[in-house]
Parts: structure tokens; sequence; C-alpha cells
């Protein structure tokens, strides 16, 4: 079975639709018939100032929230980047390889160091893609499963894995991303020029799937639709409206090319109900599930303790293996 990465932040109190519809439904998925390895990643979460109470909070429920959505811990390995020391250890030596103009290139890097003064923008923030790179390439994978946002890192990835065996003999698999077409972004509800993001939406225009449902659906009630009337998929013309259409398809499991027919006659207004409908459907019974994970933490801690333990036995495999051809004296 091919093998499969992928990570999240636990930067927030709650995932966004943005983060199920584009990556977290295919880690779903995958897990039938890959061998997924699937982390909450606490050391990117680190690259910014952050609260370490909420970070060990947030890590958990983002836990919860992946258990809930689907990860079974019995067929997947689910963990926690920090408990699987060679995230870390890699990183650094996939730094070693990285140029200086390279990381500079990163749009991430761009868009999270743009306000900020020099003085405050930490050598993490800018590593942040080399530890990314190691996240994966630790684990030989060959797909990871991720956002269109995510696709840069993942050319960088490849980019030093290839580095590193023209350098130093063949050691890395060259991963390839897996990015839906339709889903691979999905745009701020307010603003539908614009991603769907922890980061830069403002509240009216995020969806957190832990949310009061009913306040998600007011905030799709209010969402900005476009000219016209008519409820065609053309994201170049109609992007609120093409982003409803998105939402809808993944959530109602139905063809994007079959819904202009369910549509056909209806105004925009049946349209944000019938999206309403069926997200209030699809996050009652992960919010009631998130929360029996969050009563039983030290149940939990398990699971993830079990996780990076299989982590571990890949990742001290390839960290070894990397240590040697690097020219690292192994300890006796
Ligand atoms: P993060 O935590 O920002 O987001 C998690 C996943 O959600 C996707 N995503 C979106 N997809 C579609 N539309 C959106 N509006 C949207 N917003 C977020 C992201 O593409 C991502 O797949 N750097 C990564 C975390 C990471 C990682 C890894 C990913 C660390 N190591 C190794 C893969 C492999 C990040 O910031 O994701």
């Amino acid at each position: 079975r091919p093998r499969v990465l992928s990570g999240i932040q636990p930067t927030a109190d709650s995932f966004h639709l943005g983060n199920y519809l584009g990556a977290l439904r295919q880690w779903v998925t995958m897990q039938d018939d890959h061998d997924a390895f699937y982390c909450v990643v606490d050391l990117h979460a680190i690259t910014v100032e952050h609260d370490p109470k909420l970070l060990r909070k947030r890590t958990r429920v983002s836990a919860a929230q992946l258990l809930a959505l689907g990860i079974d811990p019995d067929r997947s390995t689910l963990f926690v980047q920090s408990h699987v020391p060679e995230h870390a250890q890699l990183g650094w030596v996939m730094q070693c390889l990285t140029g200086f103009g390279e990381a500079s290139r990163m749009t991430q890097f761009k868009d999270k160091s743009a306000k900020q003064q020099a003085e405050r923008i930490s050598l993490g923030l800018f590593g942040y893609p080399a530890l990314q790179a190691a996240d994966i390439l630790a684990y030989q994978a060959a797909f990871v499963p991720v956002g269109e946002d995510q696709r840069q890192h993942l050319e960088l990835t490849r980019d030093l894995a290839q580095r590193f065996n023209s350098r130093y003999g063949r050691t890395f698999r060259l991963p390839e991303p897996y990015i839906l077409k339709d889903a691979a972004k999905i745009y701020d509800l307010q603003d539908p020029g614009s991603k769907m993001s922890k980061s830069s939406s403002s509240p009216g225009g995020i969806i957190e799937l832990l949310d009061d449902p009913r306040v998600s659906m007011k905030k799709i009630r209010s969402a900005v639709t476009d000219t016209g009337r008519e409820i065609v998929y053309d994201p170049e013309n109609k992007p609120g409206v093409s982003n409803l259409l998105v939402i809808y398809s993944a959530l109602a499991d139905r063809p994007l090319a079959a819904l202009a027919d369910e549509f056909a006659g209806k105004g925009y207004g049946d349209l944000k109900k019938a999206v309403g409908e069926v997200l209030v459907e699809f996050v009652t019974p992960i919010q009631e599930r998130v929360r029996g994970y969050l009563d039983d933490t030290a149940e939990l801690d398990k699971i993830l303790a079990r996780g990076a333990e299989r982590a571990r036995a890949v990742t001290s495999v390839t960290l070894a293996r990397t240590y040697d051809k690097l020219g690292f004296v192994a300890p006796v």
C-alpha cells in the first residue's frame, strides 16, 4: 500500500471548512487503501508567538477533530509531531540543504512575515518549509493530501529530496502532492476572492466545524453572492455562488455538474438554505464525537502515544540512513 503523510497546525480552536474540504476529507478516504500517517504539527505552531496553554488545548482538540472526522487510529497512524523527535532532527538537515533565496521565495513565509518587524520574524518561521519537508521525507511518503496553498511547499520538498539524493546518494522518495481539483481552495464567504483562512478571514467569512451550527447557518445566509440570479458553477464570473456550490457538492456528495439542474429556476436564497442544511447535518454528529473524545483525554493521549510509537519505527530508520549518508559517526 502506498504511503501517505499529511499534517495540520493546531493554531485555532476549530478546523474550518477549507481544511476539511481541501484536505482532511482526503485524509479519511485515503486511509482505506494507503499506509497513512497523519500528524498534528505542534512544532510548526511555535514559529509565530503563541500561548502555551492554548497550544496544549488546541493540540488535543485537533486530534479529537481528526478522530471525529473519521480517522481510524487502528488503520492510520495518528500522532503529534513533537512526540516523534526525528521530525526536528531531519528538519535541521533540511534547513542545511535549503538556500536562503529559495526560502525567501515561499509565499506562505512572505504572507506571514509581511506585516511584521524583522526582529519579530523568527528563524523558525523562515525555516518552516524545511521542517515540513522533513515531516514528509521522514516517511518516504508517496502522496501528500493538501490544499492548493501547500503546492509550493511540496515543490520545495521534492527539490530538497532530489538535492540530497544527488549529493549524498539515493535516500529519499520524491513525494507527489495530492490536491483535489474542485475543492483545492475554499474561499472566504465574505470575500470570495481570497481563501478561507484562520489567520486572514473575518469571522463572517470562515465556517468553523466546532462553531454553533446556528451561527454557521447565519454566516452562510449572509455570504456574498454575485450579480445575476442564475445558479451556475462559473468561478471566473461568479466566485461567490461557485464557492457555495463547491461546498454543497462536497457535503451533499453530489457531482458539481449535476447542481445546475438541481437548482434550475431557484434563487440564491434556496442555494444558501440547502448549504446551511447539509452543513448542520454534517457538523452536528462531529461536534458530539469531539466532545466524547475530549471527555476522556487520558484515552486520547494513549491513542496519540501509540501513533507516535508506530511513527518512530519508520522515522528512526530514515534518520539513521540520512545521518550515515551525511558522514556522521554512528554512536556505538
Ligand atoms: P494548515 O494547518 O494551514 O492547513 C491544513 C490543511 O488545510 C488546507 N487548507 C485549505 N484547503 C482548501 N481551501 C482552504 N481555504 C484551505 N485552508 C487550508 C491546507 O492546504 C492543508 O492541507 N504547512 C501545513 C501543515 C503541514 C503539513 C506538513 C502538510 C506541516 N507539515 C506535511 C502536509 C505535509 C499547513 O500550514 O496546513
